[in-house]
């Protein structure tokens, strides 16, 4: 392993004698913004995640808001989510001016505990907003069930957990509707970028409309008329080409993270004062970070940047945050998680050597 340190998280783009010659076609085509490479790019993402319904959109969080309104979401409702995830996924409650509940978390993994969320449910609940957090599936089919009961919407954000799969079904699936970021670091990027998935394809009508301001493309600019205002949330066609030459090699890339994933959970699970996730059988996490559990985080953190091997806990439960202060309550699962929680590298860039030092390193202690 070389002096410098391995980072948690780092950008993938396609070698440059790739990226370049096309790169160059699309930025002198006279056609930058949404066009033809968006369009492909929605088709093959599609299909070769097994997802329906695909918009490309320029981030994952505009993604979130138009998948929140999608659903019906406004003012005044309530939406159950978790605080144990990036802060998009619920600055963006508050944009479109619902209620963030915070259901608590298994201590296990970071994601919903379906029982907190049962209990969660008021006659203003809308929707639950779930989290694959680190990339690791949540208990989607469970929490759909939840939904389908409570005549509620239930959203993914997967934005840690494209490839991850749930049931023999992808994640992303089970929602009425699912985003995914490509921004810079995750599992692939667009440089910044996102995609909707909607279950109803119904809907796509108007997701379009409010992915560009409200007007309807297609329809002459003159004669066009907005009924509700929109959003610039479109996907560039640079955006676009860089995610379609991505996706070219991306099972390669997640194909890394998942085996260096199961090595850290085999190699791992034995070591005194470590614990692993528990991965159930329908569960295939796609592994964006290794989540590893410690009660002395600090500890692992130390011993591994000894090694030049990057360890943190790289997110803030968001209800600490001050904007999130109405909204705090009793979480003991999330307590419990983010005091023990490490998460440590495990992409695509983690070789055979550098995952075996990374297991030695903490055996050794
Ligand atoms: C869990 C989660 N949700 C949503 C987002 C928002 O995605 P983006 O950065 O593409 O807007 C991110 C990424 O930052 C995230 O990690």
């Amino acid at each position: 392993m070389s002096g410098s340190t391995l980072p948690i998280v780092k950008v993938r783009m396609p070698p440059a004698d790739r990226l370049m010659p096309r790169l160059a076609e699309v930025l002198y085509s006279g056609m930058l913004a949404e066009g033809e490479y968006v369009y492909e790019f929605e088709r093959r993402f599609a299909e070769h995640f097994g997802l329906p319904n695909v918009l490309g959109f320029s981030s994952g969080t505009g993604a979130l808001h138009v998948a929140l309104l999608s659903c019906g979401i406004r003012a005044g409702d309530e939406v159950i989510t978790t605080s144990m995830t990036a802060e998009p996924t619920n600055t963006t409650v508050l944009q479109v001016g619902a209620t963030p509940i915070f259901a608590d978390v298994s201590p296990d993994d970071g994601n919903l505990d379906p029982a907190a969320v049962e209990s969660s449910i008021t006659p203003r609940t809308r929707a639950i907003l779930v989290v694959h957090y680190a990339g690791y599936p949540a208990p989607v089919a469970a929490l759909r069930e939840i939904a389908d009961r409570h005549g509620i919407a239930l959203i993914e954000d997967c934005a840690h957990a494209l490839g991850a799969r749930y049931a023999d079904q992808a994640i992303g699936t089970f929602g009425d509707a699912a985003i995914f970021s490509f921004q810079a670091i995750k599992h692939m990027t667009t440089v910044d970028g996102g995609a909707l998935v909607l279950r109803d394809p119904e809907r796509m009508r108007e997701a379009r409309k409010l992915r560009w301001f409200g007007l309807e493309k297609g329809v002459p600019r003159t004669a066009v008329d907005i009924t509700q205002a929109g959003f610039k949330y479109n996907m560039t066609n640079v955006a676009g080409l860089i995610g379609l030459l991505q996706l070219d090699d991306i099972d390669e890339a997640i194909g890394r993270h998942k085996a260096n994933g199961r090595f850290f959970d085999d190699e791992l699970a034995t070591t005194p004062g470590l614990s692993v996730v528990p991965i159930s059988p329908e569960s295939m996490p796609s592994y964006w970070i290794y989540t590893l559990l410690s009660d002395d985080s600090d500890d692992v953190e130390r011993i591994l940047a000894g090694i030049g091997v990057a360890a943190s806990k790289l997110h803030r439960p968001n209800h600490l945050h001050s904007v999130f202060a109405p909204y705090r309550r009793s979480m003991p699962g999330l307590e419990t998680f983010y005091r023990r929680l490490v998460h440590i590298p495990c992409g695509w860039w983690i070789g055979d050597d550098d995952r075996a030092n990374i297991v030695h390193a903490l055996r050794r202690g």
